[in-house]
């Protein structure tokens, strides 16, 4: 089967080739994002392997079951960018990569809490240039800190195990509390109490209509001065202009942020030599106390890994017809 390969970094091709050993598939690799521009170029393929930001519209689709493609492969947990009544309109499978490597996120917002706190970012710079000072470089200890932790689903839960390990106390916030995570001494409280008690807040929830915006100017008014926020989920999650404020007037001390609520238009690009036309994104990377990086908290070796090796085989299974309906990594 062939598979037409959109918005391929070198390292996808690494970790698809290798996972491809197994199936044989002819992989053609492509850089540039999949929408209307580029569908044109599509020949002989029946599936193609799209990610965050392909933008599978019904033309897009239309075009492609029309070129006889059956399957839309995401490497990736979300479907927001496919237009999943069109798909199964013109009878396409659509198939995606639900969960990979949640160790991989927690670890990354613990690295981000650990570099923000301990400025070890500052250090590195600092100590090439022979600055040996410690002026600026003063962090707090972790141990006993109280940590508040917003969805306690995979990432959660693996977030909570690295910090129960640093001694701290954890508040937890969650539609469907663990009784596991109980067991282990994690305190499920009211959102209002995890705010307001937490000097560590960090969110492991998925963006929804509900929640969008939960980190505003009202519940930012509840945390505690001083407090420290991680933002590893989705960037919607976080109202950018009022932590803007909150950051301005030190409310909040510290700001580890993976993700952006416009990072559509900047992730995943070197634009270092473009003028960006976002102020918002500016104005947070003029904060010494702001740590951001571009959504890499899953960029594990064994994350890639498992993308590559889910995806393929869900393609497999998909030609084969032997994929259930309500496996949640099959969508239509
Ligand atoms: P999961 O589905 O295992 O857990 C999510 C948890 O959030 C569930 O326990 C659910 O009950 C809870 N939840 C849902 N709505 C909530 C709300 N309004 N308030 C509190 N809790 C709520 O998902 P998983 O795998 O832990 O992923 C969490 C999020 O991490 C994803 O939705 C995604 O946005 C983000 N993510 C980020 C990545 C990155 O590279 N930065 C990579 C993968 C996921």
């Amino acid at each position: 089967m062939k598979i037409e390969f959109f918005s391929a970094k070198k390292y996808d091709k690494l970790f698809f080739d290798e996972a491809n050993k197994l199936h044989s598939f002819d992989i053609t690799y492509h850089e540039t994002h999949l929408g209307p521009h580029i569908v044109d170029i599509i020949k002989d393929a029946e599936a193609v392997c799209v990610f965050v930001n392909d933008k599978l519209s019904r033309a897009v689709i239309e075009v492609l079951a029309k070129k006889g493609v059956k399957i839309i492969a995401l490497r990736c947990a979300g479907f927001n960018n496919i237009d999943l009544d069109a798909a199964k309109e013109f009878n396409i499978s659509v198939c995606r990569v639900p969960s990979y490597s949640p160790e991989a996120v927690a670890e990354h917002a613990a690295a981000m809490l650990m570099t923000i706190n301990r400025k070890t970012h500052k250090a590195y710079n600092r100590v090439r240039e022979q600055n040996f000072s410690l002026d600026g470089l003063l962090g707090y200890n972790l141990f006993e800190k109280t940590v508040g932790v917003i969805g306690t689903g995979k990432i959660g839960k693996a977030f909570i195990n690295i910090m129960l390990g640093f001694g701290c106390k954890i508040l937890a916030f969650d539609l469907y509390p663990d009784s596991t995570l109980k067991e282990k001494g994690v305190d499920y409280v009211s959102l209002e109490k995890l705010l307001q008690e937490s000097n560590i807040i960090s969110l492991h929830c998925p963006l929804t209509k509900e929640n969008h915006y939960l980190i505003n100017k009202e519940t930012i008014n509840l945390m505690q001065t001083g407090v420290t926020i991680i933002n590893t989920s989705r960037g919607g999650l976080i109202n950018t202009l009022d932590i803007i404020e909150a950051l301005k007037t030190q409310k909040i001390a510290a700001l580890c942020i993976d993700v952006y609520e416009q990072e559509e238009t900047l992730f995943f690009k070197d634009l270092s030599l473009e003028i960006i036309d976002d102020d918002k994104i500016q104005r947070l990377l003029s904060f010494p106390n702001v740590l951001l990086t571009a959504h890499q908290a899953f960029f594990t070796k064994e994350a890639l890994k498992e993308i590559a090796e889910v995806t393929l085989n869900s393609i497999t299974r998909l030609d084969k017809n032997d994929m259930p309906n309500d496996a949640n990594v099959r969508l239509v």
